[in-house]
């Protein structure tokens, strides 16, 4: 452990002052203090090293007064702003503990108890394997030779007995983005038949100026659900707050079955966060950043990359990913696990520049 380190777990450990804590840059430059055994690098998760920002940091310390209260009273400002983004209204909104808790929310009530649900494979799993927990049957219908989601496929797997079609836009495992008018035709014409979920987890992170979320979607009043974090570009997946997005009824009928709800610090961050547009823009920054300094050393060692909508990247090492994490991790650094059936592929996430610049030597060494 580097001085520098030292110091930081030490403050982090208590040990050290409130104003450290309040300094986002002090916690974003040594993110491996979460990890004071291995001291290893997380780019295994897709989070974002620079969250929380400072102003957010402020605002969850200045609702501790509040935390004595239970948190539904304190839900509207966040609502009324996450309508107004949306072009909604707070009727459509339904605040969640992470959009996961969305995520399987929606997948026991529409998918369970003997329905079937319709997925791309490999795909982020929260909702699938939760509903397959309740007697869901799960179509996985596997991503074709680009990595895109199979659309044509997955629409023929559509029966009387679906209870919902999952969409992951832009997609985890693979980093792709589907084309827009292709999507949203897809969507719109699977809501006919049954309901659609769109997660939009990454969809900060997108570039395609005026790519379409299905929100358009939910605002003609489509049977269609999106989901989307604070987790990802607003840095606070520890916190635990999302959201879903659906038509008054829709809404309703999954508020009726949720579980945790957001508590008070994670609905104050999150208002905060929404706030705070430099921390915002510096995050899309620097995940840019990352991503052009991982598909150059990509290059240089010529393997294969799915050019990435989100806050990773998805590369072929053409060897089993558990001999890869095993030597990259030997290096320090931790990444993604095996997403069968890719199981020579790897997923990195983007971090601090300092991270990035050591997962880069690693790959280099270990990967030439
Ligand atoms: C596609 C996708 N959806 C949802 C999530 C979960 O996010 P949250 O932290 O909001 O539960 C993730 C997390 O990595 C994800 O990749």
């Amino acid at each position: 452990m580097s001085s520098f380190n030292r110091r930081q777990w030490l403050q982090l450990a208590g040990y050290g002052s409130l104003a450290t804590l309040l300094t986002p840059g002090a916690a974003a430059s040594t993110p491996s203090h979460f990890a004071k055994a291995e001291e290893l690098i997380r780019l295994s998760s897709n989070e974002n090293p620079y969250g929380p920002s400072q102003r957010v940091r402020e605002a969850m310390i200045a609702s501790f007064d509040k935390v004595c209260r239970y948190p539904s009273r304190y839900q509207q400002e966040l609502k009324e702003m996450v309508a107004k983004k949306h072009g909604l209204t707070t009727a459509h909104v339904l605040l969640v503990a992470g959009s996961t808790e969305g995520l399987k929310l929606c997948g026991l009530t529409y998918g369970a108890h003997g329905k079937e649900i319709v997925a791309a494979d490999p795909v982020f799993k929260a909702l699938t394997a939760y509903a397959e927990h309740f007697g869901s049957y799960i179509h996985q219908v596997p991503v074709g030779a680009d990595l895109q989601h199979d659309l044509e496929a997955m629409d023929e797997r559509i029966t009387q007995n679906t209870g919902l079609v999952f969409v992951c836009n832009p997609n985890n495992p693979t980093g792709t983005i589907l084309p827009a008018e292709k999507m949203k035709s897809f969507c719109s014409s699977v809501s006919e038949r049954t309901l659609v979920f769109s997660d939009e987890a990454y969809f900060d992170y997108i570039e395609i100026p005026n790519y379409p979320s299905m929100t358009e979607l939910v605002k003609k009043g489509d049977n269609v659900v999106v989901s989307r974090t604070f987790s990802k570009v607003y840095g606070l997946a520890g916190i635990r707050i999302g959201y879903l997005l659906a038509r008054p009824d829709i809404i309703q009928r999954l508020g009726q079955s949720i579980m945790a709800r957001p508590n008070m610090l994670a609905i104050f961050a999150a208002v905060e966060a929404m706030k705070d547009e430099g921390f915002y823009k510096m995050s899309l920054a620097k995940n840019k950043e990352g991503k052009a300094m991982i598909y150059q050393t990509l290059q240089e060692l010529g393997l294969e990359y799915v050019p990435s909508h989100t806050n990773f990247v998805f590369f072929k090492t053409g060897k089993d990913i558990r001999e890869i994490q095993a030597a990259i991790r030997a290096e320090g650094v931790l990444v993604g696990r095996a997403f069968p059936p890719l199981r020579d592929w790897c997923r990195v996430s983007t971090g601090t520049t300092q991270e990035v610049e050591m997962l880069c030597k690693a790959m280099k060494k270990v990967l030439s």
